[in-house]
């Protein structure tokens, strides 16, 4: 059998995910294989259409496909996107169907179901038979135990290809429809507000129904708009992965990414994304100005802004994306205020949603920057960016500098404080830990009846 595996990490050879891929290769000799480095050759790949037709006809000759990615940013880096939104040009002219297709992964496990639900969507959309992926830890290789299930993990997937297994495909086909946002005459209202907002986009003359929701919410909104179309900066490239930025916060390109973050981004009081649905996802330009914010670390620099997404395209019909959104808000300590879709295909209400973003977003900044508790996505994520901080603070070390100076590593919390060490042997004690049990649960109603009692 043969399998083409296509590395996603903008790394290369010197990928972590690509030894795991070679760790798994050289235990099982007898398959033929074939890599690609599609995200490190991207720009090869966009000019050169010899070589993308070369790694087209491989695809197409062999039985399975493994997707090897880091996760970059709660998806996969915007390189891979790339090379997707390429061969989803030539979607019809392959014929992918039946082959099967898995995914592995390395990384500190933030996010990581998001980029593999997101293969797996993409694998299926192709008419593969995707078999569930592997999400390693950076250090797995190292590991005996990990390499272990790495060779389990490679069996399986193996095994179902030779035997033909067939997995549940989840994927639900994207519907697709012409609808264009169609806006009655709207009046521009006073700009009576002295806010900071910028939208982003990339969109393009062909996105009608983005420029015609940009246009309208810039009409709506009572309060300037600055719109950077990102097609306009000079972007070198994607982010590399070196890590070079983590010593001093500054990215080795020399391109106007970080001047666009730093004298724009970080420093405003709101930011509307605006961005077309391509292949279930962002396009590849709007992924990389977000990868790209990587020089930021895992520092909560656009904490309380009152954010916003104005998205053309099914956003309803592609949950990994939404999920990634939110969870990317929710752990920067933003306020998401709202996603506004053409999804619903009525012009009215599209425009109905629009004003009642912009009234949300101005509302939120009038009321202390109002954010909603983290939920899950923000807190989980915090912990595990303390860990990995933590772990790797002399590597990440303006992240570690700024958690200590900030106070935000969580320090272990004993709810009963001292008096947990007379507590914890008495709890031992059956009719003690009922009776604390009640009372506990009688003192804590009484606290909140007080609370409610004072509350005008
Ligand atoms: C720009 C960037 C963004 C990252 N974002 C995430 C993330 O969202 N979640 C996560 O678990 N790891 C994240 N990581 C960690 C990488 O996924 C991890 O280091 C991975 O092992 C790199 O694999 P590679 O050497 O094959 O490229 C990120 C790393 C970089 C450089």
């Amino acid at each position: 059998m043969k399998f083409v595996a296509l590395n996603g990490s903008p790394k290369g050879s010197k990928s972590t995910t690509f030894y795991c891929y070679q760790y798994i290769k050289k235990y099982f000799p007898n398959y033929n294989y074939r890599e690609y480095h599609i995200a490190r050759k991207i720009k090869k790949i966009e000019k050169n259409q010899e070589l993308f037709n070369e790694i087209i006809r491989e695809i197409a000759s062999a039985d399975g496909i493994i997707w090897l990615f880091p996760v970059y940013l709660l998806h996969v880096p915007a390189q891979l996107i790339r090379f997707i939104e390429l061969l989803f040009k030539e979607k019809e002219k392959i014929r992918l169907a039946e082959k099967y297709a898995t995914s592995f992964s390395t990384s500190f496990n933030f996010y990581d179901h998001i980029a593999h639900q997101y293969i797996q969507a993409i694998s299926e959309d192709l008419g593969m038979n995707y078999i569930k992926g592997y999400s390693a830890t950076m250090n797995d290789l190292f590991s005996k135990e990990e390499r272990k299930r790495f060779r389990l993990f490679a069996k399986l997937f193996f095994t179902n290809c030779e035997e033909q297994f067939l997995p549940e495909k989840v994927t639900i086909p994207i519907k697709k429809n012409n609808f264009q946002y169609s806006p009655e005459k709207i009046e521009s209202v006073p700009k009576r507000f002295n806010y900071r907002i910028i939208l982003v986009t990339d969109t393009k003359e062909s996105d009608h129904s983005l420029e015609q929701m940009i246009q309208v919410f810039s009409q709506i909104i009572p309060n300037e708009l600055e719109i950077i179309n990102i097609n306009n900066l000079s972007i070198k490239g994607g982010c590399l992965g070196c890590l070079k930025c983590t010593a001093d916060n500054i990215c080795f390109y020399t391109d106007d990414i970080m001047a666009t973050y730093q004298e724009k981004i970080i420093p405003a009081d709101s930011v509307i994304y605006a961005f077309s649905i391509k292949n279930r996802s962002f396009s590849s330009r709007m992924k990389m100005f977000i990868d790209r914010s990587f020089f930021n670390g895992h520092r909560p620099v656009f904490k309380g802004q009152q954010n916003a997404y104005l998205i053309s395209g099914p956003i309803s019909q592609t949950t990994t994306l939404r999920e990634s959104l939110e969870g990317s808000q929710d752990v920067g300590k933003v306020h998401l205020v709202g996603i506004v879709s053409d999804g619903s295909q009525d012009s009215n209400l599209i425009t109905k949603k629009l004003r009642s973003l912009a009234h949300n977003i101005i509302w939120g900044l009038g009321h202390n920057k109002f954010t909603r508790h983290q939920t899950f996505r923000g807190k989980g994520g915090h912990k595990i960016f303390q860990d990995l901080i933590q772990s790797y603070q002399t590597i990440l070390r303006q992240d570690y500098l700024y958690y200590k100076k900030n106070n935000l590593f969580d320090k272990p919390k004993n709810f009963f404080g001292p008096s947990s060490l007379i507590l914890n042997p008495l709890m031992r004690i059956d009719r003690f830990r009922k009776w604390f049990l009640a009372k506990a649960g009688d003192h804590i109603e009484n606290r909140f009846k007080e609370i409610l009692e004072k509350t005008e």
